[in-house]
């Protein structure tokens, strides 16, 4: 029977996390009841990028957008689109507005300013099943390859303009040209699928979503090197990529697209998972190599860079996902049309993984060069709740803050380097007026101090020392003295780390330093945090004016700490108070206050 819908379920992290199996179910479930089974399709794809809408579906020939869905919704999707033929309005996507607009994919405003290419097959086709993958065009650039000289291979990606896309830029055709003149016997490939900054899952998307084009990407750096094995660095906080990375090994090896006499030539490769146990450290390349070859991952000093010397001594060539996720489409469009896109130093597209306080969260690839405010504000729908905006923090914890002031920045490697911050693989958090800077900083700091894998004393000690600065400084106990020994710290540490970990680890402090520093000066010598979030010094308070009575209040607060009865205005006792803020957060009158606590300390004294 001819199949007459196709309905695409978005089975990416956080659909699956907001409930998209049971939509799933209970969509096969009435397909079934309706004897729809056999006509309408029902594919599961990889992350479409619009994470706080899911879970998603799109149903074919039309395209139509369904959002956030329950499973009742499938039923009403295959009672009335699918049998009437009448779109279910009351599931589309409504916009910040409450408006609907868009009813296709291709119209929401999220989409419209994307240009795919790392992601190009994320939503669109099923990750199981190898023949999608090949129908868009997969395994077209390995058998391209094949053909061509590994120099052609070289020299194309080199004149893409492509650079490392996990962290430093490094450009990827003269990394590959270094590892192919390292004359050696045996060489490896390494896919670093090891990411692990707070806020990013690009990487994770991509392996979960289109497995083959990392498996493809890394046979052509294989062939364009001289290896004939490569491993896959994938942390075990990722099962999902993990299934179906083996699944998708395994149906290549099985098409003859991977392992002996591949596409009936004298090239073989073939590809190896390695589970990092999710130490951030093991991202770093020396560390990497360490923990593949079954050791310790801890860094070690460069060079020899892998390059010369990686796994088991011999010339290692490790590039990301992202980056991997280019080359096959940079070998079928050409290097000519890849370099079109982009900067002048920063060709093609970045993803980026859009979290914090942020409408549109999610996943969106954008064109090197597209500015803060267009990712923000246009593909982000902007700051929830009409909340100000007030700093992005890019590159994780190597990374740092970028201002409302810089929000006209073109995002490319450069740019973001002179703001003080980095590209890094491509998380941005999204901060609202809301957000302590030097919490941010503190956050990020606590996050390397505890990643640090302690065999290098600058990294080991000093960003324990800094981060006891930061913890006094957010109680309200810092000295002025304070900023000057974090600077201090902060580029010793910098300037004799081992590795990368330790010396990018003080940048959050840094730029926050440097575009935030009235708020540190706040916090030492007003004892106030400006943006009323260091529970050390804030204070909840009841207005009796705006107070009703409700109880809400007292019944969220977990620890009894609030008195009052039905329609009588309600206190906070401030000894038994933990500062969970549940009463300012259930309260519908604006009647909770968050208030400096000098100030109430003040107005109790008087
Ligand atoms: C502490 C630390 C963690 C890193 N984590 C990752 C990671 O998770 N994924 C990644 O691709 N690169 C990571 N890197 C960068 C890698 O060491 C390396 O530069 C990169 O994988 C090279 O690939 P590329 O040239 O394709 O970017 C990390 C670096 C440091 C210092």
């Amino acid at each position: 029977m001819p199949v007459e819908n196709t309905i695409l379920i978005c089975a990416g992290g956080a659909c699956i996390s907001s409930g998209e199996e049971s939509v799933k179910s209970v969509l096969e479930e009435e397909l079934k009841k309706y004897n729809l089974d056999e006509v309408v399709k029902v594919i599961e794809t990889g992350c479409m990028g619009a994470c706080n809408l899911g879970p998603i579906m799109i149903v074919y020939p039309e395209g139509v957008f369904y959002q956030k869905l329950k499973p009742q919704d499938a039923k009403k999707i295959v009672e009335e689109h699918l049998l009437k033929g009448r779109v279910v309005s009351s599931l589309l996507y409504k916009g910040p507005t409450g408006t609907i607009k868009p009813r296709v994919k291709e119209e929401l405003p999220f989409f419209t300013r994307q240009v795919k290419i790392a992601t190009r097959n994320l939503g669109l086709i099923d990750p199981f099943n190898i023949d999608e993958y090949i129908a868009n065009d997969g395994y077209f650039a390995l058998s391209k390859v094949l053909k061509s000289s590994p120099e052609w291979v070289i020299e194309e990606i080199k004149k893409s303009g492509l650079r490392g896309r996990g962290g430093a830029g490094f450009p990827t055709g003269l990394k590959w040209e270094f590892t192919r003149k390292s004359a050696a016997e045996e060489k490896y490939v390494i896919c670093n699928a090891d990411e692990g900054d707070p806020g990013a899952f690009m990487d994770r998307s991509v392996l979960e979503g289109d497995p083959h084009t990392i498996i493809e990407g890394m046979e052509i750096a294989g062939y364009a090197i001289g290896a004939k094995k490569g491993y896959i660095y994938v942390r075990a906080e990722y099962p999902l990529a993990i299934e179906r990375l083996n699944h998708a090994i395994s149906q290549a090896k099985k098409y003859g697209l991977l392992g002996e006499n591949i596409l009936n030539t004298d090239f073989s490769f073939d590809i190896e998972l390695r589970i990092g146990a999710g130490a951030f450290v093991c991202g770093e390349e020396t560390a990497l190599i360490q923990s593949v070859e079954g050791l310790r991952g801890q860094p070690i000093q460069k060079p020899p860079y892998p390059a010369q010397k990686g796994v088991w001594g011999k010339p290692t060539l490790i590039n990301n996902v992202e980056t991997l996720a280019n080359i096959p489409v940079i070998i079928n469009k050409g290097a000519e049309w890849f370099s079109s896109i982009g900067t002048e130093k920063s060709k093609g597209t970045k993803v980026f993984a859009l979290s914090g306080k942020i409408n549109n969260a999610g996943l969106v690839e954008v064109p090197m060069g597209t500015t803060l405010r267009e990712i923000i504000f246009e593909i982000g729908g902007g700051i929830p709740n009409g909340k100000k905006f007030k700093a992005v923090q890019t590159g994780g914890p190597s990374g740092g803050c970028i201002p409302a002031e810089y929000l006209d920045t073109p995002v490319d490697y450069e740019s973001l380097t002179k703001l003080g911050t980095i590209m890094g693989s491509g998380g941005m958090v999204v901060m609202d007026e809301d957000t302590c800077m030097v919490d941010v900083a503190r956050y990020f700091l606590q996050f390397s101090a505890d990643e640090s894998c302690g065999k290098c004393t600058p990294c080991r000690e000093g960003t324990k020392r800094m981060l006891e600065i930061l913890d006094k400084i957010v109680e309200g106990r810092g000295e002025m003295s304070d900023i000057e020994a974090l600077e201090n710290l902060a580029l010793t540490i910098k300037d004799s780390a081992l590795c990368g970990l330790g010396q990018t680890a003080p940048n959050p402090v840094l730029s926050t330093l440097r575009y935030f520093r009235d708020e540190y000066e706040a916090h030492i010598k007003e004892k106030r945090c400006p943006a009323k979030s260091c529970k050390s010094l804030i204070a909840y308070r009841i207005d009796p004016n705006a107070c009703v009575g409700c109880t809400a209040c007292a019944r969220a607060c977990p620890v009894n700490a609030i008195d009052g009865k039905v329609r009588q205005t309600h206190k906070i006792d401030q000894q038994a108070c933990i500062k969970c803020g549940s009463c300012y957060e259930v309260c519908r009158f604006d009647a909770v206050k968050k208030v400096d606590s000098v100030d109430l300390l003040k107005s109790s004294a008087v």
